[in-house]
């Protein structure tokens, strides 16, 4: 589809991925996407999730497509692109949520978990953002909403490897913003603080009670989405907590 030169409210038309569908902000987003209208494909590793998602967004009348993905692996990400394009058409919009998060030092640092890190939070994406952009440009229209972290804006001692994929991260959605934004297509790398998900359940009660919430986040996508196709923002769009859960 052709972007149009002022806002619209709508989705309509358009086809989305989201990883990290299963859960968390990923969920939020993917049910944002539909809601709007898109059609969606939902990936990450927990088939029966995202069972449980599609199955409320068709009821509500989306129209979804669940394959069961693991990010790591190469053969995933091009079964869920080539399963895309043969049954919802080239992806307009392209949501990389997936992520894991383990903190250490850097001189705590051992190679498993730097090398988990690397894969799913940085080179899935940038392998997923090298396949569809040739389709992006081809048709002048395209969304991508890289979801890194405020480890990828700003510097937390003890986030080592997180730290690290999160501001290559940031790195490659300012490349895509910079190389693509003469055909119409826009790149985001959103940074929020910490939000309550499954991934932040180990944090005390007294903290969570500060963090962001899905919500949040998805609004703010929403908004980006939605907004002119004039309207330049970003790429990094950092979210922070109004108080700091900490202290
Ligand atoms: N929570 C926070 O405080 C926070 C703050 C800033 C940024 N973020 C970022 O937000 C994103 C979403 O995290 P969340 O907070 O929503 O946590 P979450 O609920 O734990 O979601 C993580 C998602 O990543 C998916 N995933 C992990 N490894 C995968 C793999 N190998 N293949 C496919 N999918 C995989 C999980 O799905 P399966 O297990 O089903 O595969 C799950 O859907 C992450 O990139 C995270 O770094 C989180």
């Amino acid at each position: 589809m052709s972007a149009s030169a002022g806002p619209t409210n709508r989705l309509d038309g358009q086809v989305a991925v989201v990883t990290g569908a299963s859960s968390g902000i990923g969920e939020g987003l993917a049910r944002m996407v539909a809601g709007r209208g898109a059609a969606v494909a939902l990936a990450a590793r927990r088939g029966t999730d995202l069972q449980r998602v599609a199955g409320e967004l068709d009821s509500l009348g989306a129209k979804t497509l669940v394959v069961p993905t693991d990010v790591e692996r190469d053969e995933d990400l091009d079964a869920l692109l080539a399963r895309v394009r043969a049954e919802l058409g080239p992806v307009d919009i392209l949501v990389n949520a997936a992520g894991v998060a383990i903190f250490q030092r850097v001189h705590e640092l051992e190679a498993a978990s730097l090398d988990l890190q690397l894969r799913v939070n940085l080179r899935a994406p940038a392998l997923l953002c090298a396949a569809v952009l040739p389709e992006m440009r081809e048709r002048g229209h395209g969304f991508v909403v890289n979801i890194a972290s405020e480890a990828g804006a700003v510097i937390h001692p003890g986030t080592g490897g997180y730290t690290i994929s999160k501001h290559g991260l940031c790195a490659l959605t300012a490349l895509i913003a910079e190389e693509n934004q003469e055909l119409g297509i826009k790149a985001w790398a959103i940074c929020p603080g910490m939000v309550d998900t499954p991934m932040s359940a180990g944090a005390p009660e007294s903290a969570r009670r500060r963090f962001l919430r899905v919500a949040d986040v998805v609004d703010v996508v929403e908004g980006l989405l939605l907004q002119g196709a004039n309207v330049k923002m970003g790429p990094e769009v950092v979210i922070r907590t109004m108080a700091n859960p900490w202290s």
